[in-house]
């Protein structure tokens, strides 16, 4: 089984800089050595550094929009590439609009296999803003969006790709929603899970629910992990912390479920901002769990009663 390491060094979608030295911080965080430790083959693809697009006007609203459209033009076809190969991809970022490509190329692959693809936000934010709902104009907060067909603020990608149906997103861990984008989840039924719902039903019972919904459709599942999905005392190298996050246990939880589950078919890293980060905390927690995922266990057989 080979995994396919991405490098996206893009920050223009997030208003700051410091995420694209994302990719580097992963790669001293030993992403590759840890894959290898659980069997894996790894093909470190190196980093993507398309030209910005001249056929991409600047939008007020969708700051670097030549920027971020070559990079989502690049990593849809890495992606696309990585998975058709039959390597999972792993996109190290970069900012959240990254998942602009790597879904639209998941959803690519999907549909030539005839299959459904599922998509699992772990975030603080639902980031389902378009252009003219977005607070900041930020792309980063606009890539569900994006992948599900509701913000179509330039060609980026041809209109007739695959698109993700939001009600096969599901988002555990939000708690920052800005106005607009509240009443835009709602109409589009995108499944939400915020903090008060995983205080109230726990972690592990809704990831087991969200995880048949995924086997029963016999989908493939895309896992977007936001750093600031953690909170900000576990990793707090990120440009967008919020109060009251995930914490480590509930995250490695979900993690080893995912592995258990079999179901996993690619990952992204995102909003990683080193430059914030404490003497590279954050990095390593999300090495860390990126191993759960891929299957670094505590015991060598299951947990008993999972
Ligand atoms: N909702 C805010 C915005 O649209 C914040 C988005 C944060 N997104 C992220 N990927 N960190 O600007
Ligand atoms: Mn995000
Ligand atoms: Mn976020
Ligand atoms: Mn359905």
């Amino acid at each position: 089984k080979t995994v396919a390491l991405i490098g996206v060094p893009l920050e223009e979608g997030s208003g700051r800089g410091g995420c694209a030295m994302g990719p580097a911080a992963y790669r001293i965080a030993g992403i590759g050595p840890a894959m290898r430790d659980l069997g894996y083959t790894v093909e470190d693809r190196g980093d993507l550094r398309p030209e910005p697009a001249t056929d991409l006007a600047d939008m007020p609203r969708a700051k670097n929009l030549p920027v971020v459209g070559a990079f989502t033009r690049a990593i849809e076809a890495a992606t696309y590439e990585a998975a058709a190969s039959g390597a999972v991809p792993i996109l190290l970022g970069g900012d959240h609009s990254l998942s602009m490509g790597s879904v639209s190329g998941m959803a690519r692959y999907a549909s030539e296999v005839g299959r459904p693809l599922y998509v699992l936000w772990l975030d603080a934010h639902s980031d389902f803003n378009a252009p003219e709902t977005s607070p900041s104009g930020n792309i980063h907060g606009m890539p569900v969006a994006f992948f599900c067909g509701q913000a179509e603020f330039a060609a980026i990608l041809p209109s007739e790709r695959p698109f993700v149906d939001p009600q096969h997103v599901y988002q555990v861990g939000i708690r920052s929603v800005d106005e607009e984008e509240r009443r835009l989840i709602a109409e589009n039924a995108v499944n939400v899970f915020d903090m008060r719902a995983i205080d109230e039903e726990g972690m592990g019972s809704i990831v087991k629910r969200i995880l048949a919904d995924v086997r029963q459709a016999d989908a493939l599942l895309h896992v977007s992990l936001d750093v600031d999905f953690l909170d900000p005392d576990v990793a707090p190298g990120v440009g967008t912390t919020v109060p009251g996050g995930a914490t480590f246990r509930e995250a490695h939880l979900i993690m080893e479920l995912l592995h258990d589950s079999g179901l996993v078919s690619s990952l992204d890293l995102v909003e990683l901002n080193p430059f914030l980060d404490d003497r590279g905390r954050s990095a390593r927690v999300m090495v860390e769990l990126a191993a759960s995922l891929f299957g670094r266990r505590i015991l060598d057989r299951p947990t008993r009663g999972g």
